[in-house]
């Protein structure tokens, strides 16, 4: 009992500033339950605006990364810069001079995890990354340790929590979309640039991930279709209300006899489905294990000290040693497990929501339907409003399970039709995954 771990973060942002505010908070807090004192001896950034505001010391302000490096009482560097470059430099600089890393980023595992982890390797130390999916949800841990005695079936997650804190804004306070992405914003939710929370890539890096923790394969993400809510419409998501759905983000990645079948696209759920009541900034994932069957995590995804609290327990998990060993043992991280091989997307097989814009003229949704039969495509439900004098009128539809490819060629085939707009919506309604218990 009794020793030291030193600790320095770089980047003085949201979630750096929440974790410098929870070690210095709660350090006695967790020298008592672990008997290791974490110091935190540098806040590295070039502008401490951010800090000052959090209230955090300037004594602990330092802008030369390479001091900080050569500091032999810094065990450990927590990267919270983001992005693809700096933040790849620091890490690497950092695992070069033997300190562990712990990572908020998401984006730069999901591109370059591979080769970060292969370098970590080499220098003897590790990477925690529990605070790059779904904020303080410690599903990594649970994929990595707690789940490891299944094989896994399947995983589905809402785990943007920008995207689905906008969903719930605007459906249920009638919030426009831009009302609720500003919101985010000062929530300390959202990137420090948005565009990957709203077009699904930050839900694509988190499910590059999991999916590859969850199935010990890695997996490339230009390989995952991906779709966001930016272009999505609020009469879509109240229609589909009215039809007793919920439209999520979903993040899905699930074993099918033809490969793995991953996906991140706006989805509609069934007003039961476990997933359908995660609202706001809160994520959940469900994790179907073929011994244990379902397994659901939900918390918050985003923010600061959520955040902080996934960043700190990596932390304190590699001072205790328990991470290290897992990083340094385990056969399923993305730099040690083959390629996963993928299922063929247009084969997947799902009920679908379908929306046209048609002019109200004689045959039009005779014409509609013929083309959905003629794909073997059957009808589960038909709402058609009524028209105003000249204007396009919805009509929306929702299918039995069909395979994507032949809703796809329907779909092309219908707004290629006169009498009916090219604006049309298509999205898929996702049921309770089946344990195979
Ligand atoms: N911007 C991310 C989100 C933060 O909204 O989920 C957590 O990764």
């Amino acid at each position: 009992m009794g020793s030291s771990f030193g600790i320095a973060i770089v980047g003085c942002g949201t979630v750096g500033n929440a974790t410098a505010a929870l070690l210095l908070s709660e350090s006695d807090n967790f020298y008592r339950k672990t008997g290791i004192k974490l110091t935190l001896k540098a806040l590295v950034d070039i502008n401490f605006d951010r800090a000052r505001e959090a209230e955090l010391n300037d004594s602990l302000f330092n802008e030369n990364l390479a001091s900080v490096l050569e500091d032999g009482t810094v065990h450990l560097i927590v990267e919270t810069v983001g992005g693809l470059t700096i933040a790849r430099t620091i890490i690497e600089k950092a695992l070069k001079s033997g300190k562990h890393v712990v990572t908020a980023n998401k984006a730069l595992l999901a591109h370059y995890g591979a080769e970060l982890f292969a370098l970590a390797r080499k220098n003897s130390v590790s990477i925690g990354f529990e605070a790059s999916c779904a904020g303080g949800i410690p599903i990594i841990r649970a994929l990595v340790d707690g789940l490891l005695s299944n094989s896994n079936e399947a995983l589905y997650g809402i785990v943007n929590g920008t995207s689905n804190f906008i969903l719930t804004e605007m459906v249920e306070k009638g919030k426009t979309y831009a009302e609720a992405l500003k919101l985010a914003q000062a929530e300390g939710l959202a990137e420090a640039d948005p565009t990957l929370d709203v077009n699904g890539m930050d839900a694509a890096h988190k499910l590059t991930l999991l999916g590859s923790l969850a199935f010990g394969v890695s997996i490339p993400l230009d390989d995952i279709p991906v779709e966001g809510i930016d272009g999505l419409d609020l009469f879509d998501v109240s229609m589909g209300n009215d039809l007793g759905y919920v439209l999520k983000l979903v993040a899905l990645a699930r074993k099918t006899e033809k490969g793995l079948e991953m996906a991140v696209k706006p989805m509609f759920l069934p007003d039961d489905h476990p997933l359908a009541r995660v609202s706001g900034p809160f994520n959940a994932i469900s994790v179907y294990g073929n011994a244990v069957g379902h397994t659901m995590y939900y918390g918050r995804g985003a923010g600061g000290s959520p955040t902080a609290s996934a960043v700190v327990s990596d932390v304190l998990s590699i001072a205790l040693g328990t991470w290290s060993t897992l990083f340094s043992t385990l056969t399923i991280w993305p730099d040690r497990c083959e390629k996963a091989r993928l299922a063929d997307s247009g084969e997947s097989i799902h009920r679908y929501y379908l929306r046209f814009m048609i002019r109200d003229v004689s045959g039009v949704v005779a014409k509609i339907t013929a083309v959905l039969a003629e794909k073997g495509i059957s009808l589960n439900a038909f709402v058609q409003k009524e028209s105003h004098e000249g204007k396009l009128v919805p009509i929306v539809i929702t299918t039995h399970e069909a395979r994507e490819k032949d809703i796809s060629e329907a779909f092309n085939t219908i707004v290629g039709l006169p009498s009916v707009d090219n604006k049309a919506v298509r999205i898929r309604i996702i049921d309770e995954h089946p344990e195979s218990l």
